[in-house]
């Protein structure tokens, strides 16, 4: 409820800033940014142009928890869409050696990013792009940070699950994105940062042969939302729900507990996705000897994880 409040309250002053920056006579020059009014850090009324979110800037604290949050290594693409002054892009380059991409719809705040990206050392790692965010294409981004407004959180949402690869990253300064629920949540003062590593798609009906038991064939199907996923096994004995299932990334692990002969025997699967395969181990019973485990996903019966039955509505039959 509190966090609610607060996504109001910050879409309005966000709102209020975009009815400002559009009065006319309004505009300063961004060229010589020292010279800029500021009310307070971060918040600037001189001139902008915008199409969807008023240029508000992350204070230097947030874009620091924010860069720590996504865990931002050298070999990382790092994209800021909605990159006002370039800072968060600038300063993980700076911080951490990685590779950056900004983009802003406004051609004055993407000069001036290249500017400051000279200064500070980074332009030969960085590139700045003035464009409409929903045209770019984020297939090479590993990182994404934005400070962004609810609505569009959600519409590029979809974009960030398809075109981004299992285990890249995405954290937003202060909105979240709806009912894809974060993997972490941090505060700085009262601005809230969320975390959200993107999963890779694990929909539907998975087969193997298992090694105990030649000529069968065991299926697991999954059922996902978001990163959060529920499934069964289906083998000559009947269907058997998974306990603890877990994806993060491309990863995945689950246990399975059969009766043998009235005793449970505890089976432990984890492996890597990669489009329709899993690769991985299987470790049963006392856990001594782990073999090697190679699940093939039937294409036909994916299907998308941001629209399906939500987690609650799924059988466990
Ligand atoms: C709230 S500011 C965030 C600035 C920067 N990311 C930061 O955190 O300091 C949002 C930025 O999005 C830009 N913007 C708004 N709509 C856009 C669109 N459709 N395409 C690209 N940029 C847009 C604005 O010009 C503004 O610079």
């Amino acid at each position: 409820m509190k966090r609610a409040w607060v996504a109001a309250a910050a879409a309005l002053v966000l709102a209020v800033l975009a009815l400002v920056a559009s009065f006319p006579g309004g505009r300063a020059d961004l060229s010589s940014p020292e010279d800029t009014a500021f009310l307070w850090d971060g918040l600037y009324l001189g001139k902008q142009t915008f199409a969807d979110v008023p240029y508000v800037s992350t204070p230097y604290e947030v874009v620091h928890e924010m860069i720590r949050m996504a865990d931002v290594r050298a070999d990382d693409v790092v994209y800021d869409l909605g990159c006002g002054d370039g800072r968060l892009v600038i300063e993980a380059a700076r911080l951490t050696g990685c590779r950056g991409v900004g983009v802003d719809i406004d051609g004055e705040l993407i000069a001036l990013c290249r500017s400051r990206a000279k200064a500070a050392g980074v332009d030969e790692r960085t590139r700045f792009v003035t464009q409409d965010f929903f045209e770019t294409d984020v297939r090479e981004a590993t990182v994404m940070l934005i400070y962004l407004l609810p609505e569009i959180n959600l519409r590029l949402r979809p974009k960030f699950l398809r075109e981004m690869k299992p285990g890249s990253r995405v954290v937003s300064h202060v909105f979240d994105m709806g009912d894809w629920r974060p993997d972490a949540r941090s505060l700085v003062g009262w601005r809230s940062v969320y975390l959200w590593v993107i999963p890779a798609n694990v929909t539907g009906d998975w087969s193997w042969a298992p090694a105990e038991e030649p000529g069968q064939s065991h299926t697991l199907r999954i059922r996902q939302d978001f990163q959060r996923i529920r499934g069964e096994l289906i083998r000559a004995g009947g269907r058997i729900g998974i306990s603890a299932p877990r994806l993060s990334g491309d990863r995945i692990t689950f246990h399975v507990v059969q009766d043998v002969g009235g005793v449970p025997v505890r089976t432990q699967y984890e492996g890597v996705v990669e489009g329709n395969t899993i690769t991985g181990t299987v470790v049963s019973g006392s856990g001594v000897r782990a073999v090697r485990w190679h699940a093939v996903r039937d294409p036909s019966t994916a299907g998308r994880i941001d629209e399906g039955p939500r987690i609650s509505e799924l059988s466990r039959d």
